[in-house]
């Protein structure tokens, strides 16, 4: 592989410079992907392993990255153990049997990735093979709170309070559904490792609405089970929000933690370990600003990590979709030729 610098930083070696890529870097602000998406929808994408390794190398070549992540979305693995959704433009994912009792969390099926899912691992292997010798391919899980969130709420929630009224009123409900959607999410992961990803990501996107004990009981064990299963790839922990639970996320074993602009990025190497790789942090709105209000903020980044090994630039969340693709290029450039020049 030509372009280390991701796997470098994710294991703490000195890379030739800091690695950048971007969640959701494929995406409707990027005019190729808006052509695609007003024919097909995002599930019909990932369901043609062609097209969906075409689009995430059309992202990677257009920014100029130093990692690809697989085109998918959490949701896409449920369909494997019986969950009927579908992805709605402007809202997200809508399930239509949502988990409201025992029987439905026994209702559903475990997953076997390679039978019920083989058009993500082509999808994995097609990207590989396109990505070849140039940049690394992370693939990438929902972490089971944040999809037990969706099967829960059923549709965007602000505050997720049925997911919350069912940890806090039925925990033996919650501790079968989470202890299901591990063993999935085990079986997922595994499967694109053994396809050929160089990296695994685990969203968590919505567990920072908990309090810190809240999810050192009810979700952290089933993280760690996840974590301590995957082997021989660098793991990221991904979570929106995550000021109050960085040393929390940091105990469940992953390699690399991937925060948002609420906690200085320094603060994160301080709290937790040198021993950690740290990813992001620019606030998307940052980016979709441009300019010079997003020179100084990139510059202010590279600044607090300088000194600490293992920083992967990224944006605290993913990119927004009025955001200009020439500004997150800039980005990829500023950042490249500032760390550089450090070495
Ligand atoms: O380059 C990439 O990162 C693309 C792969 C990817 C998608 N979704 C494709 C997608 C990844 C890594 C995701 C992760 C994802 N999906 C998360 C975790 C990251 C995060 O943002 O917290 C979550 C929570 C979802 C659920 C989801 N899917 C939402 C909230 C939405 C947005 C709805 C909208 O229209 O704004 C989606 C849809 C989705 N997933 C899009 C893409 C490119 C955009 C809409 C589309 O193409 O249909």
């Amino acid at each position: 592989m030509n372009n280390t610098t991701f796997l470098d930083a994710c294991r703490r070696r000195e890379p030739e410079h800091s690695p950048v890529w971007f969640m959701r870097q494929a995406g409707r602000y990027l005019p190729s992907y808006k052509r695609l998406k007003d024919q097909r929808n995002i599930i019909d994408i990932v369901k043609d392993p062609e097209l969906a390794s075409d689009v995430a190398v059309d992202a990677v070549n257009a920014l100029g990255v130093d990692a690809g992540i697989i085109f998918a979305d959490i949701m896409v693995p449920l369909e494997g153990i019986g969950v009927k959704f579908k992805i709605e433009e402007n809202v997200g994912p809508v399930v239509s049997n949502p988990i409201r009792s025992l029987e439905d969390v026994e209702a559903l099926g475990s997953l076997d990735s390679r039978q019920a899912l083989p058009y993500v691992l082509d999808g994995v292997r097609s990207t590989v093979a396109k990505l070849d010798d140039s940049v690394p391919l992370i693939g990438f899980s929902g972490a089971p709170f944040t999809l037990a969130a969706y099967m829960i709420e059923a549709g965007p929630s602000r505050n997720l309070e049925k997911t919350k009224t069912m940890i806090y009123s039925r925990p033996d409900v919650w501790e079968a559904l989470m202890s299901k959607l591990t063993d999935a999410v085990k079986d997922y992961l595994s499967a694109q490792v053994q396809c050929g990803v160089s990296a695994v990501q685990l969203f968590d996107s919505w567990v920072g609405c908990l309090a810190a004990e809240d999810y050192e009981r009810f979700v952290s064990p089933h993280t760690k089970k996840i974590f301590s299963s995957v082997s021989g790839v660098p793991r990221i922990h991904f979570c929106a929000d995550s000021a109050p639970l960085v040393e929390k996320f940091h105990e469940t074993g992953a390699d690399a933690l991937s925060v948002d602009w609420r906690v200085p990025i320094a603060d994160v190497w301080r709290r937790c370990s040198e021993e950690t790789a740290v990813q992001g942090n620019l606030d998307p709105v940052v980016a979709s600003v441009g300019g010079l209000a997003m020179q100084t903020r990139v510059e202010g980044i590279l600044e607090a990590a300088r000194g600490h090994a293992g920083h992967i630039f990224s944006l605290g969340h993913g990119v927004l979709q009025n955001t200009n693709p020439e500004s997150l290029r800039q980005i990829v450039q500023v950042v490249h030729a500032r760390t550089r020049s450090r070495n």
